[in-house]
Parts: C-alpha cells; structure tokens; sequence
C-alpha cells in the first residue's frame, strides 16, 4: 500500500531501549508514515514526551480519551517497539487494562497488521508462558521478531542507540503493507 497519509501507531513499552524510539519514529516518517506513539503508562517514565510530541506533531497517548475527547485517526498498521515480556503476554491472553492493550487488543480482528519487536531478557525470553504467548501471536497472524539477529533477546536497560533492531521491524512492516 502506498504508505502516504497512512498511520501507524508505534507503541512504546517500558524496556530500556525505549529511550532511542526518536529513531524507529524518524525512519518510519522517512517511509512516508504518519506516525502517532501511543505509550504503556509505565512507558512515560522512558521516553521524551515532548520530544516525541515535537517530532510527530500529534500528542503521545497513554490513556483511553475521555468520551468527550475527540476520536484519534484509526490506525492502519501497528508497531510494539520495544515490547516487553509484561505486554507481550498480556496482548497474548487479550488483556486490555492499558490504552496500548486496547488498541492491539482490537488489531487482529480488525485487519491491522502488527509488529512486535520484543526486547525480553533470556530468563524471561525463555519462560514457558513466553514462549505460548509468542506461539499464539504468530497463529493470530502477528509478527513477533524473535531469533531474528538484532532483536534477540538482551537485558533489560540495555541501550536504545542500536538502530537495527528498529529497521527490522520497519522492514518486516514493509512486507506486510508493500503490495507487489
Ligand atoms: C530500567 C528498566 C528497564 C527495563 N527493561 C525491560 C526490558 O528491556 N524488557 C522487559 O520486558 N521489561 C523491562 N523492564 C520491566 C518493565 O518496565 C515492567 O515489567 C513493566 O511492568 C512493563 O510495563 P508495560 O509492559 O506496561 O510497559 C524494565 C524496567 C526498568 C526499571
């Protein structure tokens, strides 16, 4: 699809690496997206809202609008960069107790699709209830980057100035919106 005018929404969970997510927004707008960052509230503590907010023109959203508020643009595709163990699971079992979960909550069944760029320890990384969750993830048609290179596994906290892990889920967007 031609990505003009398009929206994705980056959602932004509490690891480490969330601190260089400028990065993954800058080379998503460079690929013609609009973008729109929508945080886990534990996430606010890890990025520069303002920054953020400069860099998009639109407001970093944590928290479902109060009905009076004006309704966001739908998004057309979705990335979770970085993604934590915490998320990850919840998006798996279809728990919606943050805005974040909401929105990936209601993306498989509306066609949106969905990357997931887990940024997971191996202690976590190789938990059994993990490892179900990415399992039913990919069998609902999401993209969970594991295994692949850049996004292994790694600690906690470690870093966010690594651009790879940011351009293999643009890539991996790109085959999932580019029609031939
Ligand atoms: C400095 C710091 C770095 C963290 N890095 C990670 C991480 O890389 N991956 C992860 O799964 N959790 C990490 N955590 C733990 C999460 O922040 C915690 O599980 C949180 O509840 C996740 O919330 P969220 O999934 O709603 O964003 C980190 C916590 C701290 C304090």
């Amino acid at each position: 699809m031609s990505r003009t005018g398009k929206v994705l929404y980056v959602i932004v969970c509490a690891a480490g690496s969330a601190v260089g997510v400028g990065r993954l927004v800058t080379m998503a707008q460079e690929r013609g997206w609009a973008v729109q960052v929508v945080t886990t509230p534990a996430a606010l503590d890890f990025v520069d809202v303002d920054e953020l907010e400069k860099q998009t023109g639109r407001p970093v959203r944590s928290r479902y609008r109060r009905p009076d508020e004006p309704k966001p643009p739908r998004a057309d595709a979705i990335i979770v960069a970085p993604a934590t163990y915490n998320t990850v699971n919840k998006f798996a079992q279809g728990i919606a107790d943050t805005y974040a979960l909401g929105l990936l909550a209601e993306a498989p069944g509306l066609g949106i699709p969905v990357v997931v760029l887990p940024f997971v320890n191996s202690a976590l990384a190789n938990r059994v209830p993990f490892r179900h969750s990415v399992e039913q993830l990919r069998a609902e048609g999401v993209r969970v980057l594991l295994g692949q290179g850049e996004s292994e596994p790694r600690s906690p906290g470690s870093g966010g100035a690594d651009d790879r892990p940011w351009k293999l889920a643009l890539a991996e967007m790109d085959r999932l919106t580019d029609t031939p």
